[in-house]
């Protein structure tokens, strides 16, 4: 399948480690200009030397995204580069347990601005650019909207959030021709999943007993699955599908608990 995604210039927040870096490999995979912004320099040079060793073409900005600034200077960087966007995937975030109990005001704030309101600043940056492209936004959320984890409210505040705004844009967006759909994650093994797990005194153990409880062949989800959805929402070949929260989660949300 063609997918048309040949030359576009698509910004992926957090590109350079698991979910966004798959997201990135996917999109190169289909002939697009994948843009890295993240603050996370070390990384972010990996993914160039692979990349340049490949052949492939890939640009990055560095931007801690919770300063306002620097998101819009990260834009202003793409557009000087290459003089358009065709798509922007918001997915830099981080499950911080700002709780209920012992978080505080500062902190709840906080997790809103690592994970809510560079979704927001990315896209009102991006957005004049999409116009002329009639390009597309995808959201990268998690399932926390929906089922809550405990100790987290911050984060599962900004996920709701997340899907709140990704219907929202959908409808704004309308007169533009520009699309927007969320792809919730259930999980997903990656760089903050293992820092997750961790957290707990007997992590493997804690580790089989998730897998179990997904019900698609209790495993997690891997990376490259959550990718190819991404790049499929972005193309053309989804060219009526806007508003829609799409849940690449091995049926882990919505499906009976009792299944083994
Ligand atoms: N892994 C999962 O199971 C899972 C489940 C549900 C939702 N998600 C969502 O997927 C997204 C990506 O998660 P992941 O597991 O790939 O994380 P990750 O930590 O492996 O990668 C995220 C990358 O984003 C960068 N980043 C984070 N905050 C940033 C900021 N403020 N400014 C600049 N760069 C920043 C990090 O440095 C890192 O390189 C997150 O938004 C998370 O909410 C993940």
């Amino acid at each position: 399948m063609n997918l048309n995604l040949r030359d576009k210039v698509v910004v992926v927040t957090g590109g350079s480690k698991g979910i966004g870096l798959g997201i990135v490999e996917s999109l190169s995979n289909e002939g697009a200009i994948p843009v890295i912004v993240t603050r996370n320099k070390a990384s972010v040079l990996d993914v160039e030397a692979s990349f340049k060793n490949q052949g492939k073409e890939f640009f990055y900005t560095i931007a801690e995204l919770t300063d306002p600034d620097q998101c819009k200077n990260a834009v202003d960087e793409v557009i000087k580069k290459y003089g358009r966007i065709d798509a922007l995937v918001n997915n830099a975030g981080v499950n911080d347990g700002v709780s209920l109990e012992h978080g505080n005001h500062k902190d709840f704030i906080k997790s809103l601005e690592r994970n809510l309101v560079h979704y927001y600043l990315m896209a009102h940056h991006v957005l004049p650019e999409l116009k002329k492209t009639k390009g597309s936004i995808l959201n990268i959320g998690s399932k926390t909207a929906d089922t809550g984890q405990g100790g987290t409210s911050g984060y599962a505040a900004a996920n709701g959030g997340r899907n709140a705004l990704t219907r929202e844009w959908a409808v704004e967006l309308l007169p533009y021709g520009i699309r927007v759909n969320a792809l919730i994650v259930a999980e997903c093994f990656t760089p903050l999943y293992e820092k997750w797990i961790k957290t707990f005194e007997n992590g493997d153990k804690k580790l089989e007993e998730i897998n179990n409880l997904i019900p698609f062949e209790n495993r997690m989800t891997t990376v490259e699955e959550i990718a190819d959805m991404v790049v499929f929402l972005l193309s053309d070949k989804s060219s009526h599908t806007t508003g829609q929260l799409i849940y690449v989660d091995g049926g882990y949300t919505h499906l009976d608990r009792s299944i083994k």
